[in-house]
């Protein structure tokens, strides 16, 4: 584990003021300077700034403008004694006017040295103000009075904020770096298209009417898997591209109906290879963004250690905590929950027997939400004095839960927290409650990173509902090599050459060694269930293309509004958007989804259904 560096935002503001502003000076006729460039050393330079007024404060004889923009905060001046006429309109400057002040940098008596240019202000000798503005709804300011909604709305003045224009900056320099190490390691950007086919498999897709050919769909890529693949057949050997793709599925703090990928895919090529060249690529973001060095290779865990250990193929390793299966060692002591119950597991938490009575029922209402689904939660006390207190002390004699302790290796002073239940989603359950007991212990630092690759994924989910195969990652996904040919007899038991990246419990990215004969991917189809028929008219044109040379090929999409709002400190990828949806995949600002008129309708030859229109 490693530490990010302290001040990372002041570098990070040096960073881009030099980087944007100072390198290209242009002779403009609007200013001289921006608000975040001047410092001491200008003292006595006659300059011009353009910016927005943030506040203005009267003070005696003085008033004092705080001038923003991009680049940051300078001070104006104003005063009465020299030029009253002046301070008089400098008075009437409202919040987010748009302003050009003329005058010379002064040494400021009460400096701020928060601010890059606090040790500095501008004595003002003219103004003009370039327009106006009506009060924003919210304070353009990093503690901002406005709402999420209320922000959403207005984006436009949202992004003013420094907070949030440098979470867009950052979004920059990341995309930036990523070409870089691209670039030099060989990869093409190529575009691909947006207006593509729809196929079954994955989340819902977002369709688009033709209005050329009438009852015809484009769908909007959930990500250009296929394409890159063809792009392989092509012979591109390396290709990449920061693309936009597109899901219709349930959202949340990390997930937008249109998010961003850095898609890559390499010919020649086995596992290995691709995930020493994208742990490259992951190190090398981690050392110029975050100035962070990764030294060791990334912990690679096998899916299924991950699940017994974590409760989830997304772990956060940042702690330890991990999940300890008592199912059989509480058996039989007339304890009707653990002795019908398919899966008992507990964790530990270190120091924490003294917990209240409030803070168990609070922890038994986390557990209960409907999104973590367990039915209730058991707890027992290492009390100091080496006696254990719990829920189940009538079934179960010290000596009993003695050996439960051991098994999660508890020492006195610690909770062991039980839940019970069927195996999927108790673990499940666990996972959360691992999770939340981790943010509580104050053991998720935002400044620390454990990066891992969780490998050795089962190629296929079986689904009780629909009573089919479901692919893990997508149908395109290779079997491991050894048991393809379980693909017909034992399905269930093939297991994948895909993997995925994940760091501090998030899932930054996942790929796999594609299929790329045809015949393999024929019979991956079969065992998704589509007929040969349906296969040829949803993917023809892939096991066309494998038909013509496809060489061995494999690669990863990388979550890119994930990664930024990690590298931000963020769980939510919104702030990292300029122009996000919100969590019922509306953009509030643009007013939309919204109704289209009667004529583009009838040019689509679309018609509600009657009861859509009571
Ligand atoms: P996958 O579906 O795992 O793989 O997506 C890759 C990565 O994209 C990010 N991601 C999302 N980010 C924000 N909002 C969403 N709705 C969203 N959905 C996914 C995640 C995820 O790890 N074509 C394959 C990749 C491959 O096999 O090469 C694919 O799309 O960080």
């Amino acid at each position: 584990m490693i530490k990010a560096f302290s001040g990372f935002e002041v570098v990070f503001l040096e960073i881009i003021n030099s980087y944007f502003y100072l390198k290209f000076k242009e002779n403009n006729m609007y200013r001289t300077h921006n608000c975040g460039e001047l410092r001491l050393a200008d003292k006595g330079e006659e300059v011009i700034l353009c910016g927005w007024v943030q506040r203005s404060r009267d003070l005696g004889g003085m008033t004092f403008v705080d001038l923003h923009d991009r680049y940051g905060i300078t001070q104006l001046v104003f005063n009465m004694e020299t030029n009253s006429a002046l301070c008089e309109r400098a008075r009437k400057l409202g919040r987010e006017f748009v302003i050009r002040a003329e005058g010379r940098v002064e040494e400021r008596s009460n400096k701020n040295l928060k601010l890059l240019t606090g040790e500095i202000e501008i004595v003002v000798n003219e103004f003009s103000i370039l327009n106006k503005s009506e009060i924003p709804p919210f304070t353009i300011e990093d503690d901002t009075d406005g709402g999420e909604e209320l922000r959403m709305k207005y984006r436009y003045l949202d992004l003013r904020r420094n907070c949030i224009r440098n979470n867009i900056i950052l979004r920059h320099k990341v995309a930036l770096e990523v070409r870089r190490y691209m670039d030099e390691a060989g990869f093409i950007e190529v575009e691909t298209p947006v207006l593509i086919k729809s196929t079954p498999e994955g989340a819902r897709d977002f369709v688009v009417p033709s209005r050329m050919q009438p009852r015809t769909f484009y769908a909007l890529p959930q990500s250009p898997q296929t394409l890159k693949q063809l792009l392989m057949v092509a012979g591109f050997d390396r290709y990449f591209q920061i693309v936009r793709c597109f899901r219709d599925e349930d959202l949340r703090a990390d997930r937008q109906p249109e998010f961003t990928q850095i898609d890559c895919e390499m010919s020649f090529v086995e596992r290995d290879d691709i995930l020493y060249t994208f742990e490259g690529l992951a190190k090398n973001l981690f050392r110029h963004i975050m100035g962070i060095e990764f030294k060791d290779p990334f912990i690679k865990l096998a899916y299924n250690d991950a699940i017994v250990n974590y409760g989830t193929d997304k772990p956060d390793l940042r702690f330890g905590m991990k999940i300890s299966d008592l199912t059989e060692i509480v058996k039989n002591h007339g304890f009707t929950l653990f002795d019908t119950s398919e899966f008992v597991g507990a964790i530990c938490a270190k120091r924490c027997s003294g917990y209240t009575r409030k803070q168990i029922d609070g922890l038994t209402e986390f557990v209960k939400k409907p999104q973590i689904g367990a039915r209730g939660l058991i707890y027992v006390k290492y009390e100091i004095d080496g006696n254990f207190k719990s829920t189940v002390d009538k079934f179960y004699s010290q000596e009993d839960i003695k050996r439960w302790a051991d098994r999660l290796k508890a020492m006195p002073g610690d909770l062991i927290l039980i839940l019970a239940g069927e195996r999927k989603t108790t673990l499940s359950a666990l996972s959360e409650l691992r999770l939340e007991m981790g943010e509580r212990l104050g053991l998720r630092k935002k400044s620390e990173f454990v990066p891992l690759w969780v490998v050795d994924f089962p190629l296929l989910e079986w689904d009780d509902e629909t009573k089919r195969f479901y692919a893990m990652h997508h149908p395109f996904t290779s079997p491991k090599p050894e048991d393809i040919h379980l693909l017909e007899e034992d399905p269930g038991r093939v297991m994948a050459n895909a993997y995925d990246l994940v760091i501090n419990g998030v899932e930054i990215g996942g790929g796999s060694v594609r299929i790329h004969d045809a015949n393999i991917q024929k019979l991956m189809f079969k065992v998704l269930g589509f007929t040969d028929k349906e296969a040829d008219e949803q993917f023809g044109f892939l096991l066309n293309a494998f038909k013509y040379g496809a060489p061995p090929h494999g690669g990863i999409a990388f979550g890119f509004d994930r990664w930024v709002a990690m590298f931000g400190g963020q769980d939510s990828i919104r702030d990292f958007i300029a122009f996000p949806k919100n969590n019922s995949g509306r953009d509030v600002m643009l007013d939309t989804p919204s109704t289209i008129s009667e004529r583009q309708l009838d040019e689509l030859r679309l018609k509600f259904r009657e009861e859509e229109l009571l």
